[in-house]
C-alpha cells in the first residue's frame, strides 16, 4: 500500500492543503512590490506555501527565484545561493538555458555562470556562479542584483526573490546584514520574501529599530492550518488508497496536531503503518502518536542533549507541569535551581524558540510533541 502522506519535505499539488487566503494575500503583496517576512515554527509549510505562490506569480509573468540559506555557512555560499536563484529566475523567463548563457556576459559585469547538466537525462541542471577572486561579497551581490535589475528594466518585468532561512546571514558574517540591506534597498523592481523558522531572530531583525532591516518588509506569521480543511485533506489522502476514516476521527487527528501540517501528515503515516484493516478506528490514533514519538527520538533527543543542564531541567519542569506562570519551590527543588538561573534558562529557551510565553504570561514548551516526548522519556 503506497503511503499517500509526505512529511519533512516541500509539498505541492494534491499533497498541499488549502492555505488559500495566505496564497492570495502573499501573491497580492509580492505582485504589488511589497516585500514580506514570513515566519513560523519549523515545518509549518513556509517553503511549500511560497512554492504555491510562485505558480501564481508566474501566471502574472513575474520572475521568481528561490535561495535557501539553510546550509550557508560562509558569505561566499550566500552570494552563490542568491546568484543561482537570480540566474534560475532569468532562465525560467527566457525559457532557455542557451539564451541565458549567450546573454549572461551582457547582463552581468562580474559574475560568470557555468551550467552543468545532470547525467540522469531528465534535463535537470546545476548552475555554478563564479566571481573574480578579488571581488568582495558585497561587490558580487551588487553585480548580481544590478544584472537582474537591468534585465527587468529591459523586459519591463518585475521579480520576486525568496530568501529562505534568511536569519542565517547573521551567523555567517557580522557585516553581511547591513551590506545586504544596502543592496536590497536599491531594488525597485524586486520584491523579497524573507522566510525563517528561527522566529525570535527573524522578528528581531525586522522589528528592532537598531537593526539594518528595521521595518524593511511586512511581517507575517504563518499559523497552523484550520482544522476543518485539514480534516478534509486527511480524509481525502486516506481515500486515495481506499482507507476510510469518519469525519469525526479526521477532525480528531487535525485537532490532536493543533493544525500543524507536518505533524498531521507524519501522524497519519504512522497510523497507516499500524493499520491492518481498511478503516481507521479511534484506537489507532494514540498508537500512531506513540510510534511517531518514538521515531522522533533522534531529532528530539538531539535537541534535548545539546541543551545546557539548566535549560534541559527547565524544559522537563515545563513538560511535566506546564503551562506555568510561576514555578513553585517544590518544582525547582529537585533540580536545585535558583530564581536567577531559572530566568536565564527561560530567556535562553525563548531565544531558541523552544519555549514560548503566552498572552497570559504563561511559559510552555513551544512544540507540543516535544512536550509529550519529554514527558514520555522522563517517566
Ligand atoms: N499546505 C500544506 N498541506 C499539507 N501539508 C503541508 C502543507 N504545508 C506543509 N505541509 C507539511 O509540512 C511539511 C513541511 O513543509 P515545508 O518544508 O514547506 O515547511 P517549512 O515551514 O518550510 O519547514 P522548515 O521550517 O523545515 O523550513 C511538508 O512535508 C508537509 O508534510
Ligand atoms: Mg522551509
Amino acid at each position: 500500500m503506497a503511503n499517500p502522506f509526505r512529511f519533512g519535505q516541500v509539498v505541492s499539488g494534491d499533497l498541499f492543503c488549502n492555505r488559500k487566503s495566505e496564497i492570495k494575500q502573499i501573491t497580492r503583496d509580492l505582485t504589488g512590490g511589497q516585500s514580506i517576512v514570513l515566519y513560523s515554527p519549523r515545518r509549518y509549510g513556509k517553503t511549500s506555501l511560497l512554492q504555491a505562490v510562485s505558480k501564481e506569480l508566474r501566471t502574472r509573468k513575474i520572475l521568481y527565484g528561490n535561495a535557501d540559506f539553510f546550509a550557508c555557512n560562509s558569505s561566499e555560499k550566500v552570494v552563490n545561493a542568491v546568484s543561482r536563484a537570480t540566474a534560475k529566475a532569468i532562465i525560467d523567463d527566457l525559457k532557455s538555458i542557451e539564451k541565458f548563457v549567450k546573454r549572461a556576459a551582457q547582463i552581468f559585469t562580474r559574475a560568470r555562470f557555468s551550467i552543468r547538466y545532470e547525467p540522469n537525462g531528465t534535463g535537470s541542471f546545476g548552475i555554478s556562479p563564479e566571481f573574480s577572486s578579488q571581488a568582495t561579497s558585497i561587490d558580487s551581490l551588487s553585480d548580481v542584483f544590478s544584472g537582474l535589475n537591468s534585465y527587468l528594466k529591459k523586459s519591463k518585468k518585475r521579480a520576486v526573490i525568496v530568501l529562505d532561512e534568511f536569519q542565517q546571514i547573521i551567523s555567517v558574517n557580522s557585516n553581511l546584514e547591513a551590506e545586504f540591506r544596502t543592496i536590497i534597498q536599491q531594488q525597485d523592481r524586486v520584491a523579497f520574501a524573507f522566510l525563517g523558522s528561527r522566529t525570535q531572530l527573524l522578528k528581531d531583525m525586522f522589528s528592532n529599530e537598531k537593526r539594518p532591516f528595521y521595518h524593511a518588509a511586512k511581517i507575517m506569521e504563518l499559523g497552523p492550518i484550520e482544522t476543518e480543511p485539514l480534516a478534509e485533506f486527511i480524509k481525502s489522502r486516506f481515500k486515495k488508497i481506499a482507507v476510510s476514516i469518519s469525519d469525526d476521527l479526521a477532525l480528531k487527528i487535525a485537532t490532536r496536531v493543533n493544525g500543524h501540517p507536518d505533524y498531521a501528515q507524519r501522524l497519519c503515516s504512522h497510523i497507516l503503518d499500524g493499520l491492518e484493516t481498511k478503516t481507521v478506528s479511534e484506537g489507532f490514533i494514540e498508537q500512531g502518536v506513540s510510534r511517531m514519538l518514538s521515531s522522533l527520538t533522534p531529532s528530539f533527543g538531539g535537541i534535548f542533549e545539546e541543551l545546557p543542564l539548566r535549560e534541559s531541567q527547565v524544559m522537563t519542569i515545563l513538560a511535566e507541569h506546564g503551562p506555568l506562570r510561576t514555578f513553585s519551590n517544590k518544582m525547582l527543588q529537585p533540580y536545585d535551581i535558583g530564581t536567577p538561573s531559572l530566568h536565564k534558562a527561560l530567556s535562553n529557551l525563548i531565544k531558541k524558540d523552544l519555549v514560548q510565553k503566552g498572552k497570559g504570561k504563561e511559559y510552555y514548551v513551544a512544540d507540543n510533541f516535544l512536550h509529550e516526548w519529554i514527558r514520555m522519556v522522563s517517566k
